[in-house]
């Protein structure tokens, strides 16, 4: 039996703090709004939390440009205030992890301040500089995620720069040795403050090719260069790289000085299960968790989603530990995408997140079923919506406040305050639900405690059941069975028997079974026998 830790029992949170709660009525969210809040986080029974980049930064990338690692950014409160955080979680029980962005630093980051002044400088060689190509051209045909080539040039030493992302997000370059002791001493700093791990920003992609070879071209009708289409090419040299497990495996060494391990949670973004498992090394000697994009990508379909989670089963080496979530801050929020909007979806895959083998990740407002927002043109903030190539909403409305109360300000922030983004849908709000027994909140809650009082739920092991199509079973460890129908047709699953502890439809709770379940359309149940 793989060895207990907190983060595999557990259930993390990831919350956006500028959109979480506003303590000081400027319209932004802050870290004391999110201490406001713990006690909501505590009662749903979070052990984890993930806060999105909390560091100096010019916003760019909405912190994702970092400008100062060792500090807060203002907008969010101090130094002090995220100790205050750490320590008023770790009250409750809830271990607090922040997001380090390694890939890349914002252009006004002292350190890329001084390297681009001067070809000398002591730390031009932490970023990644070429002479121009023929005729002013790029150095090579890389091209940004946020659109056009990943190359700037830069006036004051005729050289280019690399950006993978935005034109100020300036790439650091791995192959450095002193970029990599710099992140040592980095993460040190965090855990000597509390901190329990790190949500790892670009995980597969911080280290580039050494050499800089050009990308190839997407080629048609292969499956894989198909999830390129949109980037224009494969980036097979400027990221995933094999070189970067050697980072990995050394801050598994950093965090294994102190008890317990921290935890590090990896944006792996990868499209084949294979590659995903190579982030967790030999099972325990790399990342912890590694987020599973494949399973978070595919339609809600019982006949596209389990075969994800049959093959992670299979994949993943050793000890290591799947983990499963389905919406975040760069994508549509899944009551949407795979919810379509129809509650009864919304709490079936709620159901499935919390009940599969492996660590699941909520994120702010899954709780209560929020929906992406509309985002109008004008409030549009989110560099990927502002590209001019491209006709694309952007990430905006995945980012909106969290609406704790119809009310004005929806208890986000005070009453007549504009808030940094538009508000979504405040007629779904945490205090309606929290009044209601029958919520998705409460489901939630529920499934939680549940999962945390069953052994079977949260550690036992996975084993597919026989279902009719449309429909998904299985079995967690002996007790514990699950049944979730994801199709528009009422279907029998055959083999299950004992006490229906929750269902999405709160009516069966407490429904014996007797060698099967019916289950309407859109309808799940978690037994133990
Ligand atoms: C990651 C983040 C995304 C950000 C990008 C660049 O994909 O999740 O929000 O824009 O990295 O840092």
């Amino acid at each position: 039996m793989a060895a207990r830790a907190w983060w595999r029992d557990g259930v993390l949170y990831q919350l956006y703090p500028r959109s979480y709660a506003d303590s000081d009525g400027d319209g932004t969210g802050d870290l004391r709004g999110i201490i406001d809040h713990l006690d909501h986080i505590a009662w749903l029974g979070i052990d984890g939390l993930w806060l999105n980049p909390t560091f100096p930064s010019p916003n760019a990338d909405w912190g994702f440009d970092v400008a100062d690692y060792r500090d807060v950014h203002p907008d969010l409160g101090t130094l002090a205030d995220l100790e205050d955080l750490i320590s008023a979680a770790g009250e409750r029980g809830i271990r607090v992890l922040l997001d380090l962005v390694p890939n890349h630093t914002s252009d006004e980051h002292p350190w890329f301040v001084e390297a681009r002044g001067d070809r000398a400088a002591p730390r031009r060689d932490w970023y990644v500089w070429r002479d121009p190509g023929p005729g002013g051209a790029p150095p090579n045909n890389w091209l940004s995620i946020f659109g056009g080539p990943a190359w700037e040039p830069d006036g004051a030493t005729g050289q280019s720069y690399l950006h993978m992302f935005h034109p100020k997000q300036p790439d650091l370059n791995w192959w450095n040795d002193e970029v990599r002791a710099e992140f040592e001493a980095i993460l040190d700093f965090w855990y000597d403050r509390g901190v329990a791990g790190f949500r790892i920003d670009v995980a597969h992609g911080i280290v580039k090719d050494r050499d800089l070879r050009d990308n190839p071209p997407v080629r048609t009708g292969n499956g894989d260069h198909e999830h390129y289409r949109e980037l224009g090419q494969v980036p097979e040299f400027s990221m995933g790289r094999p070189e970067v497990h050697e980072i990995f495996r050394r801050w598994r060494e950093v965090g294994a000085r102190r008890d317990p391990d921290p935890v590090l949670l990896g944006e792996t973004l990868v499209h084949d299960l294979e590659t995903l498992a190579t982030f967790y090394g030999t099972g325990d000697d790399e990342l912890q968790l590694a987020f599973n994009f494949p399973f978070f990508d595919a339609p809600f379909e019982a006949a596209a989603l389990e075969p994800i989670v049959a093959e992670i089963e299979r994949v993943l080496p050793g000890d290591a530990w799947p983990m499963w979530t389905a919406s975040n801050h760069d994508a549509v929020r899944f009551p949407t995408r795979w919810g379509e909007g129809d509650e009864r979806r919304t709490r079936l895959a709620l159901m499935l997140l919390l009940t599969l083998r492996g660590t699941p990740v909520l994120y702010y407002g899954d709780e209560i079923g929020m929906q992406a927002a509309d985002v109008p043109a004008d409030r549009v903030l989110d560099p990927a919506g502002l590209r001019r190539d491209r006709d694309e909403p952007g990430r905006d409305g995945a980012r909106t406040p969290m609406p704790w109360t119809a009310g004005p300000g929806a208890g986000f922030t005070a009453a007549g305050v504009e808030p940094w983004l538009p508000f979504g849908d405040l007629a779904v709000n945490v205090a309606a639900q929290r009044a209601d027994p029958g919520s998705v909140l409460h489901l939630v809650r529920d499934l939680i405690a549940l999962r945390r009082a069953d052994d079977a739920l949260h550690a036992g092991p996975y084993t597919r059941l026989d279902a009719p199509d449309g429909a998904w079973a299985y079995r967690r460890g002996e007790r514990a069975a699950v049944a979730l129908n994801l199709s528009d047709a009422g279907v029998v699953v055959p083999g299950l028997t004992g006490r229906v502890e929750i269902g999405t439809d709160r009516a069966r709770d407490g429904d014996a079974l007797e060698g099967a379940v019916a289950l309407g359309p859109w309808e799940g149940i978690v037994a133990i026998t």
